[in-house]
């Protein structure tokens, strides 16, 4: 297969991690015989550095020419105690999702066997974990009208939904649960909110059309205490933007780094690969980042392409390194850490 990807590194450790799961997706596309065209663009803080603008014309224009996007991270410390800023790395990456129509977001939790000791939860209770939340990543509050009224002492964001935006995501969520255990939560807060009596009510209208799939509704507040309780109790989780945010960084904790959890974006011909991790600044230009969670990445982005065995290589490199201790500071636990480049180094090597 031949593939054009557009590179899209970001800032921080961006660049670092990208580089990683470049070679290890090369080291795929040799062993199966594909050819990857790798496209590199700007993209967050080093965009606007060069061109004033998180997400330019010609970045977009080199993802929608390519079959995918391979994203590292997005967002510098120098804009996040600075509320005047004009323009801030993050709202490159929200106008990117929006710009191709990526809806679904699809961040899967789950345990690897020889890191069960490395979570901070006991072993007994994250043991058989395998969920998958899917985002609504274009609408819901990040998206809706904000700004200030009365002297910029009040501020406002609005939260807004449409019955559609939900049916199309909800539908995801349906079709994934199909795929898997067949269950199915949404996760709202239909007891006070407006938009979530929305979303309850439009899940509840397409139970009928999915009736194998058996279906739960919990409150945000309540899945926020069960997921670290009781994780292996969920499946595939159904929420809108924000709340998706913050669950699947509390998820992430499950696997025992948040350098492990990768993703997908995903509702139009064009999906977006990334590590759910941030650009952690402090780290950049050491060679210590976790890579694998953008390794991981690169495995989604294999497997959208039904290319499933390339992605299964990927994964169980991973899982072999992993088992190995060839990992980064994060999950060394006194023992020896190994640089990003090495890590992906090694892993390029087993494949
Ligand atoms: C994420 C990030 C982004 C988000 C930020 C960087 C805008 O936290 O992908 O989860 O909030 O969606
Ligand atoms: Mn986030």
């Amino acid at each position: 297969m031949k593939l054009n990807i557009a590179l899209l590194a970001g800032d921080g450790i961006g660049p670092e991690v990208i580089d990683q799961a470049v070679k290890v997706s090369d080291a795929v596309a040799k062993k199966f015989g594909h050819e990857i065209t790798w496209k590199p663009a700007l993209t967050g803080a080093a965009a606007i550095d060069a061109v004033g603008e998180p997400y330019p014309d010609e970045t977009h224009n080199v993802c929608k020419s390519s079959d995918a996007v391979l994203f590292g991270a997005i967002g510098d410390p120098k804009y996040d105690n600075d509320p005047s800023a004009p323009v801030r790395p993050e709202q490159g990456l929200l106008k990117m999702r929006k710009a191709l129509g990526l809806f679904a977001n699809v961040r899967p939790t789950f345990v690897f066997p020889s890191l069960l000791d490395k979570s901070p939860l006991k072993k007994e209770r994250i043991e058989g974990t395998d969920l998958v939340f899917l985002r609504e990543l274009t609408g819901g509050i990040y998206f809706g009208e904000k700004g200030r009224r009365d002297d910029r002492n009040t501020a406002y964001d609005n939260c807004v939904y449409t019955k559609e935006e939900v049916t199309r995501l909800a539908r995801k969520g349906f079709e994934l649960a199909m795929q898997r255990s067949k269950r199915l939560c949404c996760v709202d807060k239909a007891n006070v909110l407006e938009t979530s009596r929305l979303w309850r009510e439009t899940v509840q209208g397409l139970e009928a059309e999915y009736p194998e799939v058996q279906v739960s509704y919990e409150f945000v507040d309540a899945v926020a205490m069960r997921l670290v309780q009781w994780p292996s109790d969920y499946d595939v989780l159904i929420t809108e933007n924000l709340f998706g945010d913050i669950l699947t960084d509390e998820a992430s904790v499950i696997s025992g780094s948040m350098g492990l959890m990768p993703s997908a974006s995903l509702g139009s011909d064009i999906g977006l690969f990334e590590p759910i991790h941030g650009s952690y600044p402090q780290a950049a230009g050491k060679n210590i980042a976790n890579p694998m969670a953008t390794v991981l990445s690169a495995a989604m982005m294999f497997e959208n392409f039904g290319l499933t065995e390339e992605g299964k290589v990927i994964r169980e490199a991973v899982n072999k390194a992993l088992a190995e201790g060839i990992v980064t500071e994060d999950l060394a636990d006194g023992d020896k850490a190994y640089g990003t480049s090495e890590v992906g180094d090694w892993l390029a090597a087993s494949i």
